[in-house]
């Protein structure tokens, strides 16, 4: 995801979005052990809007925390510091599935490891989960507890491959490179993620498949998601954006979205969410 205002666009026009996490954070609250020091990574932390409104204010009050929001994506590194920056959030560019961990070990506040990493909807993007997990593992202090939820059908990958198999997309897009990472294609998904991150050496304190029903104000709202998704939108000419996201939507009509006689769309999808420990 490359449009880090898109896609902080789009969470404003969805309350929603908050909403699930805030949900998430609530029902794992007996879960999770405090220190008086807390330093927190946020993993694809995307604009950082999350990390900064609904993060960092479910954090213990009288802990002294110190949180991270990291993304692959380097424009939002630059936007989580212009727009939600504050004297105990920080921002770095970093790829999860990388070999370099110094460019968050390096930093001194950073260096003895995290007491928390939180992950929201990104683990699908990622093509070696295993090295994802290795990291993620390497960041977090001994006692170390980690919570992460992540759609497991790719349903938005796939939208975009199927766009660029057609014309005129599939020219202007061309050499676009579009990969569906090689994991929950088929079987159980929570028994394929279990095998993963219990090699990595994690203990894994609750795992749930579930259907959500996310649910878009409009139609419009869902447009806003699936271009700051893609992460060649900028590629589509600015005067053929509008017939690329409705082309999308007919795909999605076919498929997993609902158009409720309230204006309200729900698309259907199936995540995985997992408490972990070190
Ligand atoms: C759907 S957005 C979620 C953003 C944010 N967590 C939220 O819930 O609003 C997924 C984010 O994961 C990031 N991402 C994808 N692959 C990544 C990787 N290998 N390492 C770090 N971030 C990654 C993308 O750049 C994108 O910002």
């Amino acid at each position: 995801m490359q449009e880090g205002d898109l896609y902080s666009d789009f969470n404003k026009s969805n309350p929603n979005k908050f909403r699930d996490i805030q949900e998430l954070l609530a029902d794992h609250k007996s879960l999770f052990r405090w220190f008086s020091e807390e330093v927190v990574l946020d993993v694809g932390c995307g604009p950082g809007d999350v990390t900064r409104h609904v993060l960092y204010p479910w954090l213990p009050e009288n802990a002294n925390k110190t949180v991270l929001g990291v993304d692959v994506s380097p424009v939002m590194k630059d936007l989580g510091n212009k727009k939600f920056g504050h004297p105990d959030v920080f921002f770095e560019t970093f790829d999860v599935s990388g070999k370099n961990l110094a460019v968050i070990t390096e930093d001194e506040k950073f260096r003895d490891g995290f007491t928390k990493i939180f992950s929201f909807h990104v683990f699908h993007w990622i093509n070696d989960l295993e090295l994802a997990f290795q990291n993620v593992y390497k960041l977090l202090k001994p006692s170390g507890q980690v919570l992460l939820t992540f759609p497991i059908s790719r349903q938005y990958q796939r939208l975009y491959k199927q766009m660029q198999e057609k014309e005129p997309w599939s020219t202007i897009l061309k050499g676009a490179h579009r990969e569906i990472p090689n994991y929950f294609l088929n079987g159980d998904a929570t028994t394929e993620f279990l095998s993963i991150v219990t090699k990595v050496g994690f203990k894994v304190v609750t795992c749930k498949l579930i259907t959500t029903h996310d649910e878009f104000p409009s139609i419009e709202a869902l447009k806003k998601l699936v271009g700051s998704l893609d992460i060649h939108f900028n590629r589509i000419p600015t005067s053929m954006r509008g017939q690329y996201l409705e082309e999308c939507i007919e795909i999605m009509r076919k498929k997993n979205l609902k158009e409720l006689d309230n204006g309200t769309v729900v698309v259907t999808e199936k995540r995985i969410t997992a408490f972990m420990e070190k």
